[in-house]
């Protein structure tokens, strides 16, 4: 282990420089616009793969954005590490709001980063944190300290939904088999402060379409004496939360599965500062679910929150116009015990209840996902814990997060693998922001981890 540290040690500049050259390909898989540039990203990471050391790389195709597959399988009686991340990201708008271009990565010093942090769409989420895995696996590779087999599953559609990856793992269970899944796309407590992610929230998404009359009309001659879809939706979303922040929708919270007082106390304790956060987001004060701290309300309870919401005139000036059509896109993200296609059929049933004769209401649904959670008292938790205890010098604190990465439970459901959530960003970090940033502390302090997290793991297995 000594020797892969002094590695990593010895490489820290390539390393960055590296992963400097693949922020700058724009790999947004939402927009097919950049379609090519998704598939030179999968090019890239297949070829830093083999060039760490992995076996049979392949980009694979799919209906929609390639997944790259890696392996070294050094004795099929040793356990397997799979290793999950993804290279697609996040549309850089709004543009005009960031201080540096989003595919043209600069480092920069902040209050939270003294080290410097990279400025990139997906510096974060998840190149960065997706990159110390191949530099981690290049650094035992090279001095010959793999202790268990790994295999790669990078794939470039996490941000739209993973649409083609349970079809992949369902064709690949073989190639797949793994003991567990290994995921760094979540963040810590702070740099002083490590945990690990031992629950996500799922999501249900839907889109929204009001429609009245059946064109735009004066809204002086028809003003107040026609439905105007854009008032009726606006009415129709306000009564999704009661007055203390509750979701209406019935039946919403009939299958949540309750966490415990302990449980909630153990949380409470984990660092937070209320003042802090309001000061960093520039709010005088918070909001959300009666009974709930805002760091609960971010983490172990569900949520109902408009996206976006369009409609009417919106140009210059002043239109008189009475719209025909109102829109909204609408997440709910949801908790263990939540079903997502349940949650969608309540809300269809309920939000269409709620619409007057005056109105015609559609609901689209959009890709949702699982909650997950894992326990802590397995081999890869002790294993993630130990890693981070040897790195921070200090313990790691078990925490939900409030993302989501819905293939936590594809996996569990299609290939029988539990994943350990071993992330290294932080909240502040700006994730599908403008000004999405990664520490530099925090690349290596994964790329260090890593190592460790397979020699344990590899130990704990045998016993
Ligand atoms: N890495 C995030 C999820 C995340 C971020 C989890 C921070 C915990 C802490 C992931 O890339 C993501 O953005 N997921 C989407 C869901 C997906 C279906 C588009 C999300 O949470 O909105
Ligand atoms: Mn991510
Ligand atoms: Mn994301």
């Amino acid at each position: 282990m000594k020797a892969v540290q002094a590695y990593i040690k010895k490489n820290k500049k390539r390393f960055l420089d590296e992963l400097l050259e693949i922020l700058k390909i724009p790999s947004v898989s939402a927009d097919p616009k950049f379609k090519k540039d998704v598939a030179k990203t999968a090019k890239s990471v297949a070829a830093h793969l083999k060039k760490a050391g992995a076996d049979n790389v392949a980009v694979c195709e799919t209906k929609g954005h390639p997944i790259v597959y890696g392996e070294k399988v050094i004795d099929k009686k040793l356990p397997t590490v799979l290793v999950y991340g993804h290279y697609d990201v996040q549309p850089a708008d709004p543009i005009e709001l960031w201080d540096s271009p989003p595919f043209k990565p600069v480092i920069k010093k902040t209050k939270i980063h003294p080290q410097g942090a990279i400025f990139a769409r997906g510096a974060c989420d998840d190149k960065g944190q997706m990159f110390m895995h191949i530099k981690a696996f290049e650094a035992m590779m090279k001095e010959n300290a793999l202790p268990c087999n790994v295999k790669f599953l990078i794939e470039g559609e996490e941000e739209v939904g993973s649409v083609n990856l349970d079809t992949f793992c369902k064709l690949n269970k073989k190639r797949l088999e793994a003991d567990v899944v290994l995921i760094s796309d979540t963040s810590i407590i702070s740099n002083k402060q490590p945990s690990i992610t031992v629950g996500l929230r799922g999501l249900s998404y839907v889109e929204v379409e009001v429609t009245g009359p059946n064109k735009d009309l004066h809204s002086g001659v028809y003003g107040g004496a026609v439905g105007n879809p854009i008032n009726v939706l606006s009415k129709m979303i306000a009564s999704l939360h009661d007055k203390n922040g509750k979701i209406t929708i019935p039946g919403f919270y009939n299958d949540i599965i309750p966490v415990s007082r302990k449980e909630r106390n153990q949380m409470a304790k984990a660092p937070f500062s209320l003042a802090a956060y309001k000061k960093s987001l520039k709010v005088k004060d918070v909001q959300g679910e009666k009974g709930y701290t805002t760091s609960e309300r971010a983490s172990i309870r569900p949520t109902l929150d408009v996206n976006g919401i369009w409609g009417g005139y919106i140009g210059e000036g002043a239109k008189t116009v009475l719209p025909s059509k109102a829109f909204a896109k609408i997440s709910m993200r949801l908790v263990p015990g939540q079903d997502p296609d349940k949650i969608t059929k309540l809300f269809v049933k309920h939000f269409k209840s709620l619409a007057p004769a005056s109105v015609k209401v559609e609901v689209r649904p959009h890709h949702g996902g699982h909650p997950a959670v894992t326990p802590t008292n397995t081999p890869e938790y002790q294993a993630a814990a130990l890693a981070m205890k040897k790195t921070f010098k200090k313990e790691a604190i078990p925490t939900r997060g409030g993302g989501s990465i819905p293939i936590v439970s594809l996996f569990e459901k299609t290939l029988g693998v539990k994943s350990v959530l071993m992330g290294f960003g932080l909240n502040s970090d700006d994730i599908h922001s403008p000004n999405e940033h990664y520490g530099i502390f925090n690349y290596y302090r994964g790329i260090e981890t890593i190592p460790y997290f397979f020699e344990n793991y590899a130990n704990l297995k045998k016993k």
